[in-house]
Formats: C-alpha cells, sequence, structure tokens
C-alpha cells in the first residue's frame, strides 16, 4: 500500500511529467502538491511597507486633496503633517512652519535657523504657531528638491504675490548661515518686486535671524529697495515689518515655509 503522502508525491510527480493545460487543472495539482516541492505563493512579509517620508509619495495629479498626512522620518517615527497638492500643480509641497504676525517675537520665528531644534505645536498643526522638529526637517530636507515661503496660504493660497522659492542644490537653506549672502531663486516677489532665476541677499544666523530677505538692501540681482521700509524684514525675524508686504498687514497674517518635490 503507498502511504498518503508518497501518492502526493507521485501526483507531483505526474503534474510534472504530463503538464495538464487549462486553469482548472493546473488548480487541483498544485493543491496536491502543497507542502512537496512544488513553489509556494510570497508571504506578504517580503512586501515593502508603505512609509511615506514627505507629501510627494501621496500625490497622485487630479486626485489628491489638500490635507494632514501621516509622514515617516528617517528612523520610522511617524508624525501629522499639512499637504499641499494644489497650489503649484506637479509639484507636492510639506508645510515645514507657519506663523502670525502677531506670534513673530517667540524665538522660534523670530531667532532660530531651521538647523537647530526649535519644534512648536509640531504634532497639532495650526497657522498661526507651528514649527516641525529638526529630525523632521532633516528627514523632509533629504526627500525635497524644492522650498518657498508664502504669505496668508489659508486665506490667498498661493497667487506669488509676496512670495520666494529656490532649490535646495543652489541654496540648502537647513544648513546656511550668514549675513547678507546673495543666494539663487528660483522666482521672488516682495511688494510687486519680481525676479526670476537671480540671486537674492539672505540672513541666517543662530540666536539672532531666522531665514529672511531684509528688502531695505541692495546688493545682490533682486533690488526690492523700492517702496521698502529701513530694514524691512521679509519671510522671517520680522524686527521691521512693512504692512504693504502681506506676511505682515494684519495681527493675523502668516509666513509659511514649505519643502517640496516635483512628481
Ligand atoms: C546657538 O545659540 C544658542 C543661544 O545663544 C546657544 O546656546 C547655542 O550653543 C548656539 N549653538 C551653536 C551651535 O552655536
Amino acid at each position: 500500500m503507498l502511504s498518503p503522502s508518497s501518492s502526493a508525491v507521485i501526483l507531483c510527480l505526474f503534474a510534472v511529467i504530463f503538464p495538464v493545460r487549462g486553469d482548472h487543472h493546473i488548480d487541483e495539482h498544485s493543491v496536491e502538491c502543497k507542502g512537496n516541492h512544488c513553489p509556494k505563493p510570497m508571504p506578504d512579509v517580503y512586501q515593502k511597507p508603505f512609509r511615506p517620508k514627505s507629501c510627494v509619495d501621496y500625490y497622485v495629479p487630479g486626485k489628491s486633496t489638500c490635507g494632514i498626512y501621516r509622514l515617516f522620518d528617517e528612523h520610522g517615527n511617524s508624525y501629522p503633517a499639512y499637504c499641499d497638492f494644489k497650489s503649484e500643480p506637479g509639484t507636492a509641497w510639506t508645510l515645514v512652519m507657519s506663523w502670525a504676525n502677531i506670534n513673530r517675537g517667540l524665538p522660534e520665528f523670530r531667532q532660530t535657523p531651521f538647523k537647530y531644534d526649535a519644534p512648536i505645536n509640531e504634532n497639532s498643526h495650526n497657522w498661526y504657531m507651528y514649527r516641525q522638529s529638526l529630525k523632521r526637517i532633516r528627514s523632509l530636507a533629504a526627500h525635497s528638491t524644492h522650498w518657498r515661503a508664502t504669505c496668508n496660504y489659508p486665506s490667498h493660497g498661493v497667487d506669488f504675490t509676496d512670495y520666494v522659492r529656490g532649490n535646495f542644490k543652489d541654496f540648502d537653506i537647513v544648513n546656511f548661515l550668514g549675513s547678507g549672502v546673495c543666494k539663487k531663486v528660483e522666482h521672488v516677489n516682495i511688494r510687486g518686486h519680481i525676479g526670476t532665476h537671480l540671486t537674492a541677499r539672505f540672513w541666517q544666523v543662530n540666536d539672532t535671524f531666522t531665514l529672511h530677505i531684509d528688502s531695505g538692501s541692495g546688493g545682490c540681482d533682486f533690488d526690492p529697495r523700492a517702496g521698502s521700509v529701513s530694514s524691512e524684514d521679509n519671510f522671517g525675524f520680522y524686527l521691521v515689518i512693512n504692512p504693504k508686504f502681506r506676511c505682515t498687514k494684519r495681527k493675523f497674517s502668516t509666513t509659511q515655509w514649505w519643502f517640496g518635490a516635483h512628481l
């Protein structure tokens, strides 16, 4: 008498020597061979888990809606972040910082460069007082090609009024420290002065300035001095403000910094 397992082996060999055409028969034989020498399906553990590092990992053009998404830093820790998929089609932007004019004196917004850890409300996004931790900022920068600053995004979206955008290759804003240095931008607009692919003058100094342009100063390609107030600060620091600049027009006007990537 043949044992049940040896008949399974014989059936399996039979299937190899005399392959049967048609899905129905193939299925029958693969059931018989289970646990012997025939291939098994790959278990799910070999599939890579979905660990989005920035908003671009969620981006489906024409479908994605703006809002809070779950991201992962380089250490695998998850965190909530605001994603903008709409304002510049083809680019997904992740929010890094946002604050209201009335909060401009807080050290997180006045005097702490990107490369120093100064998180505030990092797990409960809001537009008036928000900054990601340094770990998240570094992780997002590593998965982004571009950066930008916007004014009043929650109420105006992005219409490129009072706006600056650059790329990390030309200007790494996370690691930059310096005073009045000419740095390349892709596009800049301050009170109607517009520049494209030129240098603008930036400041960022530990315990002194968050990243900003002082539009009271010339000296680089972009010259926004006409109509400025003396030492006018734009996109950060805000020791001297101009109500004609949209980020500092009213108490609850807001400034945003974002990191982004193209599809
Ligand atoms: C930045 O400034 C703060 C406050 O003065 C100081 O404690 C810190 O050591 C500085 N960091 C570096 C790397 O210089």
